[in-house]
């Protein structure tokens, strides 16, 4: 990746190394392996990366990673408890701006993320990452570990932090003057976590498509993949095959597509959409001339997929899934009536305490009860007070795609909301430390059907290197130079054609005068 055109906006506050400190390069960098001394903290290796290579990764998530940036990596495993610990890594580029960045993880892992190491070197912060607590795309040691859970839920991203920023200042003789976290999905939870329980670790958080009041989430996940029949869904009058999905796509544009003033096969904010399931309940014409359609039962699957989950007082426990979510290609993971592998994870070593196989048929209302009642160390992530945050100054920037079919979108709003009220701000003022910008179309964390989906926020290469284009360009200017983001540009998979994200709660119309979509 080529990163020379970034230099300028980053080097925003940049301060020039003290001659009389050490340099980073190949000596410096191998002798950390003895002079590092970090509590409860074992190095592992240490090496020097001067050129563009291949590594080979710790864990069992991924064998090798690419690296881009010349740089000095750090792998070190520290224990958090007398049951529980992580490993992780720093990546300490050559040309380092002073700046440090934390990224977190997805999903139930357990996995350290190379690809936002690499990002994160390649754009000169100090970077680290860890395996939260435990290692791959599982709970299984969650299981009667309450400890291990708290490295999951917040603690291992808080200590990795602290950690990375004492080898920073060790490494570099100085310290960072600005810190930051990046992540998405699970790792958009960790960031909200760090903003609500560590509020002094980061200046700025950029989190994506936040897996927010967690045991709700898995409590919905579970619900949609029993009402479309798991655990056997083709034998379930319910079910609804893979490749049926996209006439629920097409009657959702039938009724939506124009809502925000332009027929264009998306729908920008499908909350606007009061999509009607019985228009697809099959008719006799449809079964006399084999036209797509639904039988009842399927209708009855879909609008348990398309309406919010509600405790049995009425509350809400999550919200819907998104109209046009339903679309290629991750439709498999949320609709394809499997019982979600890591609802019943959590059924087994978090709710029922049993490494017992969970048999998903008996998954009902009784067992979202429990799961309900399940935290384990603040896990479920889902509280709107911000102030300790807000007061040192910190900056958050949220995202998430309008058709994300794993986290369900609303969460995004709702989070918004309780932290509006929580904090007594409107939007005006909470705009002052805290944006929410939808993204339309998106899928989870990036993809999505003509999304303009690449800005910034993940380890892909971009050319558009302007605070406006780019997510952790608009933290960085926001925190060191004071200039928050309105919108949020993306661009398209062609590179070229690009779209305002809106800052919520406005959202995106077509403006047919201006021929582009404008927020209102
Ligand atoms: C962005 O990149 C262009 C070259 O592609 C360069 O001319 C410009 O100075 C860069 N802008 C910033 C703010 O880094
Ligand atoms: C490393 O880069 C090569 C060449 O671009 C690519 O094929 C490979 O998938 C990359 N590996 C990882 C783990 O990203
Ligand atoms: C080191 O571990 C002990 C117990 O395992 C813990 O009490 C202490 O807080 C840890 N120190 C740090 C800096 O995390
Ligand atoms: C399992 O453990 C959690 C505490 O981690 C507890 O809240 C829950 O009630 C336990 N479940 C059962 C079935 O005992």
């Amino acid at each position: 990746m080529h990163v020379a055109p970034l230099t300028g906006l980053l080097a925003l506050g940049h301060v020039h190394r003290d001659p009389g400190h050490s340099t980073p390069g190949l000596a410096n960098c191998l002798a950390l392996q003895h002079s590092l001394h970090l509590e409860n903290t074992t190095i592992l290796d240490v090496s020097y990366h001067p050129s563009p290579s291949t590594v080979a990764c710790q864990g069992t998530c991924q064998t090798t990673a690419n690296t881009s940036a010349p740089f000095c990596r750090v792998q070190f495993k520290t224990t958090t408890s007398s049951m529980s610990g992580f490993t992780a890594e720093a990546w300490l580029p050559d040309e380092w701006y002073g700046r440090f960045m934390s990224v977190g993880n997805g999903g139930l892992n357990g996995c350290i993320q190379y690809d936002r190491l690499d990002q994160g070197t390649t754009l000169h912060f100090a970077t680290v990452s860890s395996n939260d607590g435990h290692d791959g795309d599982t709970a299984v040691t969650f299981l009667n570990n309450p400890q291990v859970q708290s490295d999951f839920s917040h603690r291992a991203v808080h200590i990795q932090s602290a950690l990375g920023k004492q080898i920073v200042n060790q490494y570099y003789g100085r310290p960072h003057h600005h810190s930051y976290y990046v992540g998405c999905s699970s790792g958009g939870r960790q960031g909200t976590q760090a903003a609500l329980l560590h509020p002094n670790d980061y200046d700025g958080i950029v989190a994506g498509a936040c897996a927010l009041d967690f045991n709700h989430l898995l409590i919905k996940a579970a619900r949609m993949a029993r009402a479309i029949g798991a655990p056997n869904p083709a034998s379930s009058p319910s079910y609804i095959p893979l490749t049926s999905w996209q006439y629920v796509t097409k009657e959702i544009l039938a009724q939506c597509d124009a809502l925000d003033g332009i027929v264009d096969g998306i729908v920008s904010d499908p909350d606007a959409c009061n999509f009607n399931t019985e228009r697809l309940l099959c008719t006799p014409v449809d079964v006399a001339t084999k036209t797509p359609c639904f039988t009842r039962d399927q209708i009855t699957a879909l609008n348990v997929v398309y309406t919010p989950t509600y405790a049995p007082d009425g509350t809400q426990w999550y919200p819907r899934f998104n109209p046009t979510a339903e679309r290629a290609p991750l439709v498999a993971f949320s609709l394809s009536g499997a019982f979600p592998a890591y609802a019943s994870d959590w059924m087994r070593y978090m709710v029922l305490n049993s490494s017992a196989t969970y048999d998903a048929s008996t998954f009902g209302l009784n067992e979202a009860i429990l799961m309900d009642k399940v935290w384990g160390d603040n896990l479920a992530t889902f509280s709107g007070d911000s102030h300790a945050f807000n007061a040192r100054g910190g900056k958050f920037i949220a995202f998430h795609g309008t058709a994300d079919p794993v986290v369900m979108p609303g969460i995004a709003k709702r989070m918004y909301n309780l932290v509006s009220s929580t904090m007594s701000m409107a939007p005006s003022a909470l705009d002052s430390f805290y944006r929410l910008f939808m993204i339309p179309s998106m899928e989870h964390c990036n993809g999505g059907y003509k999304a303009a989906d690449e800005f910034g926020q993940y380890a892909v290469a971009t050319n558009k290197n302007t605070t406006k284009t780019h997510i952790i360009l608009a933290i960085v200017d926001w925190v060191e130079g004071g200039n928050a983001p309105d919108v949020i540009v993306g661009t398209m998979a062609d590179g070229v054609t690009t779209r305002d994200h809106c800052k919520y709660p406005a959202t995106s119309m077509w403006d047919a005068k201006q021929a582009k979509f404008v927020c209102v």
